[in-house]
């Protein structure tokens, strides 16, 4: 960020920010960014390509010695990745002030809470908490984010820039089953409480979930703990973690009750209780029109193929809507493989998506 002409600092919330002030200080910044920590064996593009995008706009604006009247800011955001606390967008969502202490009490696997995690990290918890205000003082003109597409689409397709309309919202859910230990060879079929079986069923209701959604819907078991986990016991308990995902926001609120009712059934025909426990991570949030537009604008000019598209993806973009007008742009992904070491998008595709940043940046400064 040094290098590329901007005033580096980070932020209490572990957010990196780095500034090219503008001809106006008074008036509120442009900012871009997006993260650069990975799912576990994730890739190297997944919100790399947002950060270092937008540290070649800097350099750009460096090198033409081009000054904008607003601030730019380019931000490595902080923990945009899920996390064994169920929280994605840390950074962001400490930026806008919707972290709370509910949040940093929640415990993970080790026991540990995500306060004492932050602590871990040399951040004060309780600064975490007062991010938001910080912030505030520094208002925010517009918010753009380049991002691998994560999907198909753009590939399938033969665009080079996707131009996001959404961003999905996402309901997560553990679910714990709670049957009784048995003999696995002596206990008739229909005597048992099998809380796997009853686990199973519910994966697999999850994913019909998802394969029925009207317009847009996903749906994603991702882990499933069992106990005693003996060769020859049945199993009395299960825990299962999973998330649906929806830019039809009406669609994404109903899946829940739908899905409570269908495992609980289906759990009751095993014998087995099971108790959900659901929260939404983020709401559905649609990109600004006026700043979709802008992209347009700026990707016309320069003669690139585009076209609309909404993220199944959650990014940092979709905290960051609730403090400017947010939006998106997309590059390919090879084959759609993301959050694996096979991901990967082609450098010619990163290079035309920092034009179409840059160019927007550009535009977003006269707007
Ligand atoms: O989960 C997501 O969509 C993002 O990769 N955090
Ligand atoms: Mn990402
Ligand atoms: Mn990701």
């Amino acid at each position: 960020m040094t290098a590329a002409g901007l005033q580096v600092h980070l932020d209490q919330a572990g957010n990196l920010i780095g500034v090219r002030h503008g001809r106006t200080p008074a008036a509120p910044a442009i900012r871009t960014g997006s993260h650069t920590d990975t799912v576990i064996h994730g890739g190297r593009f997944d919100g790399a390509v947002g950060v270092v995008g937008g540290l070649e706009v800097a350099r750009l604006l460096a090198e033409n010695d081009i000054e904008l009247d607003h601030d730019f800011i380019v931000v490595d955001f902080f923990g945009e990745e899920t996390n064994a606390f169920g929280l994605s967008c840390l950074g962001s969502r400490a930026l806008v002030g919707s972290l709370t202490t509910q949040h940093l009490d929640r415990v993970d696997d080790d026991g540990m809470t995500l306060g004492s995690r932050y602590e871990g990290f040399g951040l004060d918890p309780s600064y975490v908490l007062r991010a938001g205000e910080a912030f505030a003082k520094k208002r925010l003109h517009r918010y753009v984010e380049l991002h691998v597409e994560q999907g198909p689409v753009l590939q399938e397709r033969g665009t080079s820039i996707g131009v996001v309309t959404a961003i999905a919202g996402i309901q997560r859910l553990v679910a714990d089953f709670i049957g009784r230990p048995d003999h696995a060879g002596s206990t008739p079929m229909e005597d048992r409480r099998d809380a796997i079986a009853a686990a199973a069923s519910a994966v697999l209701a999850i994913r019909q979930e998802g394969c029925s959604a009207p317009r847009h819907g996903v749906s994603t078991t991702s882990k499933i703990v069992t106990e005693p986990g003996s060769p020859n016991v049945v199993s009395s308990e299960a825990r299962l973690w999973a998330e649906i995902r929806s830019v039809d926001a009406p669609w994404l609120a109903s899946a829940p009750g739908r899905l409570t009712d269908e495992i609980q059934a289906k759990a009751h025909s095993f014998g087995v209780e099971v108790d959900l426990t659901w929260w939404l991570d983020n709401p559905t949030v649609p990109a600004h029109e006026a700043v979709q537009e802008t992209i347009v604008t700026a990707v016309d000019a320069l003669g690139i193929e585009w076209q609309p598209i909404p993220s199944g993806a959650v990014h940092d973009a979709a905290h960051i809507a609730q403090l400017a007008p947010m939006g998106m742009i997309f590059v390919p992904s090879l084959d759609g493989r993301s959050h694996c070491p096979e991901e990967w998008t082609a450098p010619q595709d990163i290079v035309t998506g920092v034009h179409a940043l840059a160019a927007t940046i550009l535009e977003l400064d006269h707007s």
